[in-house]
């Protein structure tokens, strides 16, 4: 049954419409942008609660001090990655387009899959960041001397017993602080955000700078002591210590690498994309690379690593300095950053609803404008309750692993699509080719696959059962409605 679908979409006149369509509306865009813009565009959209909060997460539960190594694989796996996305996305230089490539060249099964998948990195992404959100806003509270009762900002699914859990951790019922900016936020994208390139500049400015202040200031307040052993002696179990529990880590941390599409998304406005886009690229992520791992020797150092397990790891670096103001800063400048996370998430899963409503894979409703404010107002808000829900509940590791795996899996069909694209379409032009075919987008799949093996089984069975509640909605309706392009 599902043959008969892909099929039908791997007509030549297919690629070339949606191409040409694209190119139309592209024509406009100044190419404004060299390398070194595409770069900080790169580093602002990758720096968020990866290295904010999961740093921590993945520091304590898995690989202790040997986090420093899970950066370095990571960034590696995303290398490849992203230059295979960059190809795509050159392409069709739009947020979902990976959506709308996967769907011509590996089917509609596949998209729907990819899409499916990309609700992990979207909407469970906004989640884990408003639960990072959350730890710092209580940290920032408790400065102030209010305490909010722990059970009120704890999820109710967090198990206070579980290994790498912070100590006095106590029975949550709800994360109130993470669900309730959740839906400030959504109220706030019901009615429509301009964007302002300024705004974001500030904002980008401010994660850079937090991320500097922990590195230069936290050094001084380094003990070596910590460090060592660098990788703890594993725990007698897969993933937990030792070097699984570093490439655990390294799939755990990969979330704060996530991001590197949006210097993609620009490759129609740089002047020269077969240059820019890859310096961009790499550029940034090299940045990212060096400033995480950093980081991480710093939080690692300054804290053991057994105590890092918390929503707000940066934060309890900075108040291990003693210098108060520092701590405030650093608390301040992540909750910013933070926020902007969550925002740009929140509205990246309503475009790719709307893209995948457009095609008929999700009910019409999800690509239903609002007619005052001109958002898809709906979508918006069923995105933000479901996501306020699934903050509230469910504590970070949980989360974190859910975006990880998902992006992963999505980003492995990403490399086959170009691979795949590359047979059937040789004639297209592609105003950026990624190097070393095919041999590149293999090296990315095989490092995707890597990265998601090392994740805990109990992660891969939400993965399953996520998968079937997907497989059965095509089933159900997306096969029945999905507009077939011919
Ligand atoms: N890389 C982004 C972050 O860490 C998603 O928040």
């Amino acid at each position: 049954m599902f043959e008969g679908a892909s099929k039908s979409y791997l007509n030549r006149k297919s690629v070339h419409k949606i191409i040409a369509d694209h190119a139309a509306e592209g024509d406009g865009l100044k190419r404004a942008m060299g390398w070194a813009s595409l770069m900080s565009l790169g580093v602002g959209g990758i720096i968020g609660a990866g290295i904010f909060v999961l740093t921590g997460t993945a520091a304590a539960n898995y690989a202790g001090p040997g986090v420093m190594i899970s950066f370095m694989l990571s960034g590696l796996a995303c290398a490849f990655v992203a230059l295979c996305y960059a190809e795509l996305a050159s392409l069709i230089p739009v947020s979902g387009s990976t959506y709308t490539y996967t769907y011509v060249t590996l089917g509609e099964i596949f998209a729907w899959i990819i899409g499916w998948n990309l609700v992990l990195e979207y909407a469970a992404g906004a989640a884990t960041v408003a639960v990072g959100w959350a730890g710092y806003f209580n940290r920032v509270m408790q400065g102030f001397g209010v305490h909010v009762p722990p059970e009120l900002t704890t999820a109710y699914f967090a198990d206070p017993t579980a290994h790498g859990a912070p100590p006095g951790a106590v029975h949550g019922l709800f994360n109130v602080p993470a669900a309730g900016i959740v839906l400030l936020l959504t109220a706030l994208l019901v009615r429509g955000t301009s964007e302002s390139t300024l705004f974001n500049n500030v904002i980008v400015a401010i994660k850079v700078t937090v991320v500097l202040m922990v590195i230069v200031f936290g050094a001084a307040h380094i003990d070596q002591a910590n460090w060592s052993p660098l990788i703890p002696e594993n725990a007698g179990e897969f993933g937990t210590y030792g070097w699984s529990g570093v490439v655990r880590g390294a799939s755990v941390v990969f979330f704060a690498y996530i991001g590197f599409d949006s210097v993609s998304t620009a490759a129609q406005e740089a002047h020269n994309p077969q240059r820019d886009v890859p310096i961009g690229i790499v550029g940034s992520l090299i940045i990212c690379t060096i400033l995480y791992i950093a980081v991480a020797a710093v939080a690692t150092g300054v804290v053991n690593y057994k105590e890092l397990g918390v929503p707000d790891p940066m934060a309890l670096v900075m108040d291990r300095t003693g210098v108060s103001w520092l701590a405030w800063a650093v608390k301040l400048g992540a909750l910013a950053g933070l926020t902007t996370a969550i925002l740009v998430l929140l509205y990246g899963q309503t475009r790719i609803f709307f893209a995948m409503a457009h095609d008929g894979l999700l009910p019409p409703i999800f690509a239903r404008l609002h007619p005052t404010f001109r958002t898809p107002a709906v979508s918006q808000i069923l995105v933000g309750v479901v996501v306020a829900l699934a903050a509230g509940l469910l504590p970070l590791d949980i989360l974190g692993e859910m975006v990880s795996i998902g992006t992963l899996a999505a980003f492995a069909l990403v490399c086959l699509a170009v691979l795949r694209l590359r047979r059937m379409h040789p004639e297209i032009r592609r105003p950026f080719r990624a190097p070393g075919i095919p041999w590149l987008p293999v090296a990315g799949i095989l490092s995707c696959f890597a990265l998601m093996v090392a994740l805990p089984l109990d992660t891969w069975l939400r993965l399953l059962i996520w998968t079937v509640i997907g497989v059965a909605i095509y089933v159900f309706y997306g096969f029945k409605h999905a507009k077939r392009l011919h």
